[in-house]
């Protein structure tokens, strides 16, 4: 069996998360890459020794040279700086998106057939950079923020409800983190509508306390961000796209047109297969979901703009 490779770009906190969820569960061969000399190697050794305890046989390698993820089926992309605390997502996107540009080239010249899966924050802004300096198609070119804030959401609900978070189904739409529109109809216990649930104060408290949840754990950690939720979110994205199972989950994508947006990377259901994005979905939303799903997409595209990409 020719086991799939997936490059990791970035080995601080989410990358290193990352490479090791994959490698123990066997999911693909993993190359994980930075800048920073002999850290990515250092890692990369830390993990392979846990093979013979964890008992897995992916193998992983750490490496400063961008031409050993040649032949990657999926690029993951974490590398950047996370957001400290009082950091807008706006002075994020300043600095990571030199990164990214450097990056992407780097990418484009080494793993042309690969599919991007874009983390670096404000992912949206971050995916839709990626894609123009890739020039990919938009299908090979996905952000994950929805899976994430739609499990914040699951954990703060349940724990509301007290039931376990599994039981909650969440759909989180729009940009990661502050500007996500949760679909009320959609976040359901067992079918059953959480505002009939809840006193709509609320949800609306949980709904606040999600879409500041990075900002929260970055309030707590102070010297960094969230990475095990993340790498969690991330790697159910790659195992989609490698086992081609078609699942359906939020996640940042081009839209041209649909939901009235154009031009613009924002999270919506998509389904994840061996292509990449195989689908899109258009559902049903409130005169108010839709007004905050636009207002969320001009957000994206006015970060965007500031970034001065032509
Ligand atoms: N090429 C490769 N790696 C790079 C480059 C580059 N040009 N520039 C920076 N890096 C590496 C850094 O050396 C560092 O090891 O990216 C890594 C980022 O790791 P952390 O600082 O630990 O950040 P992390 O917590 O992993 O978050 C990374 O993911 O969730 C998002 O908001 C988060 O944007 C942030 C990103």
């Amino acid at each position: 069996m020719i086991i799939p490779k997936v490059s990791v770009v970035g080995a601080g906190f989410v990358g290193t998360m990352v490479a090791q969820r994959i490698v123990e569960h066997d999911l693909a061969q993993v190359v994980l890459v930075d800048i920073v000399e002999g850290m990515p190697q250092g890692k990369a050794l830390d993990i392979a020794q846990s093979a013979g305890i964890e008992g897995f046989d992916a193998k992983i390698r750490g490496t400063n040279d961008f031409s050993e993820i040649r032949g990657s089926r999926i690029v993951v992309v974490t590398a950047g700086f996370a957001r400290l605390p009082g950091m807008s997502r706006e002075e994020l996107a300043a600095k990571n998106g030199q990164i990214i540009q450097s990056v992407t080239e780097k990418i484009k010249t080494q793993a042309p057939e690969c599919i991007l899966l874009m983390v670096t924050n404000p992912v949206d802004v971050m995916t839709q950079l990626a894609w123009k300096v890739s020039g990919f198609p938009v299908h090979c070119v996905i952000g994950m923020g929805g899976v994430l804030d739609s499990a914040r959401y699951q954990l703060f609900l349940a724990e509301e409800l007290g039931v376990a978070p599994r039981e909650i189904e969440a759909l989180v739409l729009g940009g990661h983190g502050d500007s996500m529109v949760p679909v009320g109809r959609c976040t359901t216990l067992k079918g059953v509508p959480v505002s009939q649930l809840l006193k709509p104060e609320r949800l609306r408290a949980i709904i606040e306390r999600t879409k500041s949840g990075g900002a929260e754990i970055v309030g707590l950690l102070k010297t960094g961000s969230a990475f095990h939720a993340p790498s969690a979110a991330v790697f159910v994205m790659v195992e989609a796209i490698l086992r081609d199972s078609k699942r359906v989950v939020p996640a940042s994508t081009y839209l041209d047109g649909q939901y009235g947006i154009r031009g613009c990377f924002i999270g919506i259901p998509v389904k994840l297969g061996a292509a990449g994005i195989e689908g899109r979905y258009e559902i049903e939303l409130t005169a108010e979901e839709r007004d905050a799903l636009r207002r969320s997409a001009g957000l994206v595209q006015k970060t965007f703009k500031e970034l001065h990409i032509s």
